[in-house]
């Protein structure tokens, strides 16, 4: 069931499906929670599943000039509240979702009793690749969205995704297209200036399942074992045949990787 509802003063559309202990699915960038559809199906048949969209994004509103991690964060624990969700979640993001986990377990620890990183990094932007975003900002604000999906799509996906899921890639593409200039921008200054974790990883004390697309050109798989092996608790799962957007690529996979670490 797609819902809106109001956290501090912002109409948030979220996808609430299922009974059960609560899994929180947060989507990369620029996305919304359409790209979790394999992941609500399969998990609110146990799970009460909750996937919203970001400020800003889809159906969301509120985008502001910058949006930082930590503000998505406090946002995710705002609605967290305002539906009522009763004890710790298992939170689930997937690259800039990641970036959010890692402020969302500092920030609200109570608030998380498992974490799914999927196809995320650690580290901060290099100065080049921060001044790049700001740039890109600018850009998208005076020519749209197309110019992100031009730039970002080549790297989203496994070689034979073309092939394997051709649907999957036009949905993603028509999301970008789709998506508010204002939230893009906000988005990109607010992962610009994101901070390292690294120094976090070994603090953690969460069951953590790490989560990479054997292809992913964004966070590549040996970045991600690097995450797995720094957090005491971690399992790192390798989805053969995926890219970035593992989740969406190989659903099945995906979804197998995620039921054995509920299960444990
Ligand atoms: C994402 O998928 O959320 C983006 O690749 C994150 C980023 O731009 O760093």
């Amino acid at each position: 069931m797609l819902r809106e509802i109001n956290v501090n003063g912002v109409r948030f559309r979220v996808a609430d499906e299922g009974h059960g202990p609560p899994i929180l699915f947060v989507h990369g960038f620029p996305l919304d929670h359409t790209m979790w559809r394999a992941q609500i199906d399969e998990f609110s048949k146990t799970h009460r599943v909750i996937a919203p969209d970001l400020r800003g994004f889809g159906g969301t509103d509120g985008a502001l000039y910058s949006v930082s991690m930590e503000q998505f964060a406090d946002d995710l624990a705002g609605l967290l509240d305002a539906l009522a969700v009763e004890g710790p979640v298992v939170f689930c993001g997937l690259s800039m979702g990641g970036y959010i986990a890692w402020q969302f377990v500092q920030r609200h620890p109570a608030r998380v009793a498992k974490l799914i990183v999927c196809d995320t990094r650690a580290a901060a932007d290099s100065p080049e690749a921060a001044a790049n975003r700001l740039k890109m900002a600018d850009i998208v604000l005076k020519e749209g969205p197309e110019v992100v999906a031009w730039g970002m799509m080549p790297k989203l996906f496994a070689p034979g995704s073309s092939e394997h899921c051709p649907a999957v890639i036009a949905s993603v593409r028509q999301t970008v297209l789709n998506s508010n200039p204002i939230a893009i921008a906000a988005a990109h200054r607010g992962m610009s200036v994101r901070p390292d974790v690294s120094s976090l990883l070994p603090t953690l004390r969460l069951p953590t399942l790490v989560l990479c697309g054997v292809y992913d050109a964004i966070s590549p798989p040996a970045e991600m074992q690097a995450i797995a092996d720094a957090i005491p608790n971690a399992q790192f799962a390798l989805i053969p045949n995926a890219g970035h957007m593992a989740p969406m690529e190989q659903p099945d996979a995906v979804n197998a990787a995620i039921r054995r670490f509920l299960a444990g």
